[in-house]
């Protein structure tokens, strides 16, 4: 298959391209660096330095490079940001996805993958997360995600372009090779974050939350591999063979692990110490959120391989020791 991989020089994007690489197929990434890293896609990857919101360009790439799936991981993700500059987020994940669905029709593109998030269901009452859940976000991202999803289902309905939606928990990890990892700038993630403080690169990690009703007091999250999640989009593609196709899959481990015991893990791999002060809950962090990942295994075949959470850390650190500045680029 041609793959276009919109945003495949971010994180999940480009790790998802090796994976596509190794599964046989061709990718190429479109990005346009706003966050990106052109260090993230191989030399021998074509890449196109363009806005998914330039809708005559990207109709025309896809013509001429004869995409069958457009993946789509291009998106503004800081929740807090989102709820200041709603608008940034509106126009870039909800508008300009449109943008870029209309330059699929243009091209007769009918096949689309599309990374949503489990913010998506805002603070579930039920746990864990299936995906039949009533979906409320509670802040400006998720919704931009949920209606990107309410357009996906049109289009399926009418036939016009099948897509699978995969809502991501908390993408964590690096490749097993080392060559690429997770270099946010702004940085919030916790293990990488973690990592920084570890090393001496950050001041004193801060806990927002230690009086939550979990085992230990703090936020319990579902970590899932980099990796695993890219599996996951290529094993979807026989499905989106169908006409009036919409698929929709949660993707986590299904096990939820605590701040603290991120903290535990990151200091058992790394061997140092993680510096660490208790501060106030932050508001709109649920105490705990983690998937039911049954569908994906099921209807997918999937499986995660990271189930431990010291292995994903072991492979981000693999990553970080070796690139402390991360990538070079910026
Ligand atoms: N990282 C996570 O844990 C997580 C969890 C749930 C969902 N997601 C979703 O997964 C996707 C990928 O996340 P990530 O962590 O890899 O993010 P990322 O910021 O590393 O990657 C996003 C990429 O999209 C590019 N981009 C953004 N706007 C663009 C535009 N208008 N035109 C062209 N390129 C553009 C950026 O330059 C960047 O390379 C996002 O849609 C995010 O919302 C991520």
């Amino acid at each position: 298959m041609n793959v276009l991989v919109v945003g495949g020089a971010g994180y999940i994007g480009s790790h998802c391209v090796k994976q596509l690489q190794a599964a046989g197929h061709h990718a190429l990434v479109l990005d346009n660096l706003v966050y990106g890293h052109r260090a993230a896609v191989s030399n021998d990857t074509p890449f196109f330095q363009e806005d998914l919101g330039n809708r005559a360009a990207v109709s025309q790439l896809l013509v001429d490079q004869k995409i069958d799936i457009v993946m789509h991981f291009a998106a503004y993700a800081y929740v807090g940001e989102s709820v200041t500059e709603p608008l940034k987020y509106y126009e870039n994940n909800t508008g300009n996805t449109i943008q870029l669905l209309l330059a699929m029709q243009d091209a007769g593109v009918d096949k689309f993958v599309f990374s949503s998030t489990c913010a998506t269901y805002g603070e579930p009452n039920t746990l864990p997360i299936v995906e039949n859940l009533p979906q409320s976000p509670i802040n400006p991202y998720g919704q931009t995600k949920l209606q990107v999803e309410a357009i996906l289902k049109d289009l399926a309905h009418v036939g016009k372009i099948s897509s699978a939606v995969f809502r991501y928990f908390n993408a964590a990890g690096a490749s097993e090779d080392g060559c690429i990892g997770e270099h946010h700038s702004p940085e919030t993630h916790l293990i990488p974050l973690a990592i920084d403080a570890a090393t001496g690169r950050r001041a004193a990690l801060k806990i927002f939350g230690t009086d939550y009703p979990t085992p230990d007091g703090t936020c319990l999250r579902d970590y899932v591999h980099v990796d695993d999640l890219s599996r996951a989009h290529i094993a979807v593609f026989d499905q989106l063979g169908k006409a009036n196709t919409f698929v929709d899959y949660n993707l986590g481990t299904g096990r939820p692990t605590s701040v603290k015991e991120i903290l535990t893990a990151v200091e058992k791999v790394t061997g140092f110490k993680v510096p660490a002060e208790d501060a106030p809950r932050r508001e709109g962090d649920p105490p705990s959120l983690y998937a039911d990942n049954t569908k994906a295994r099921t209807e997918l075949g999937w499986e995660p391989k990271y189930m431990d959470i010291e292995s994903t850390i072991a492979t981000a650190w693999k990553w970080h020791e070796s690139n402390p500045e991360g990538y070079a680029d910026q």
